[in-house]
């Protein structure tokens, strides 16, 4: 499998700052299996200034998701492992690892990438591999996140950047973002309403990795120097006095 649009071995990307000096971007491939909104939210949100990190390569398991057109468009290098072409997980998260290993990756982001990867494949990039899940963790792991949200009539949902960890959807919490669930509501203004959110929350998680601002421990995530707010979002809203 090629990936196509960069030359292999090319050196980190670099970025001119404010002040007209080279500054060194880590390297971020990013592994979809379909539509590829987060991949197109993470690409433009890097290309702002101060952000220390470059989608440099786009890997699928599916050779038609909309994705890897997203990543053409932006000049980002484009590969393929089709799932259907192994015989077993093992072999088919190997040569995915040998791929994605050739972009010399800093950093790993599961954005809409639909399997279940082995252990020895998490194991490989460990404290380097994001995921982006529709849900308010540990709430709701898996899939249909939005029908089950709806089906349990929670008032509030939303989404989780987290490291990736060996149980699948669990992994220490880097980022949330909620959104009110309103009546009338169904799965797809629902998904629509956190997906927004999901494009905000996964570039912010992507840009403090890139600027060393993660700091992992004993199972928690800490974000170094982030703003603290105080707030509450109370679904529905108290009647006003
Ligand atoms: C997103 O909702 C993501 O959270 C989930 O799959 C969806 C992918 O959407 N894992 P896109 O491909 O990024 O548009």
């Amino acid at each position: 499998m090629s990936l196509k649009g960069r030359p292999e071995g090319e050196s980190t990307p670099k970025r001119v700052s404010a002040e007209g000096s080279p500054v060194s971007l880590r390297r971020i491939t990013v592994l979809v299996s379909g539509r590829g909104s987060n991949l197109a939210a993470l690409a433009d949100a890097s290309l702002q200034p101060g952000f220390a990190g470059a989608v440099t390569h786009v890997v699928s398991n599916r050779p038609h998701a909309a994705g890897l057109e997203i990543a053409r468009q932006r000049g980002i290098a484009t590969a393929v492992v089709e799932h259907s072409d192994f015989a077993s997980r093992e072999a088919f998260d190997a040569e995915l690892a040998r791929v994605v290993d050739r972009g010399e990756p800093d950093l790993v982001v599961l954005a809409g990438f639909m399997r279940v990867l082995t252990d020895t494949f998490v194991a490989r990039y460990e404290g380097r591999l994001l995921n982006i899940h529709p849900s308010l963790l540990p709430a709701y792991p898996g899939l249909h996140t939005h029908r089950r949200a709806l089906a349990d009539g929670v008032k509030v949902h939303g989404c989780t950047v987290h490291f990736v960890t060996p149980a699948v959807d669990v992994g220490p919490i880097v980022v949330q973002a909620a959104v009110p669930v309103l009546p009338g509501d169904d799965e797809a203004t629902l998904a629509a309403r956190v997906l927004e959110q999901e494009h905000r929350v996964l570039p912010a998680a992507v840009r403090w990795f890139c600027a060393g601002r993660l700091v992992l421990d004993a199972g928690h995530v800490s974000v170094q120097d982030a703003v603290a707010t105080v707030g509450a979002l109370l679904c529905p809203p108290p009647d006003p006095i």
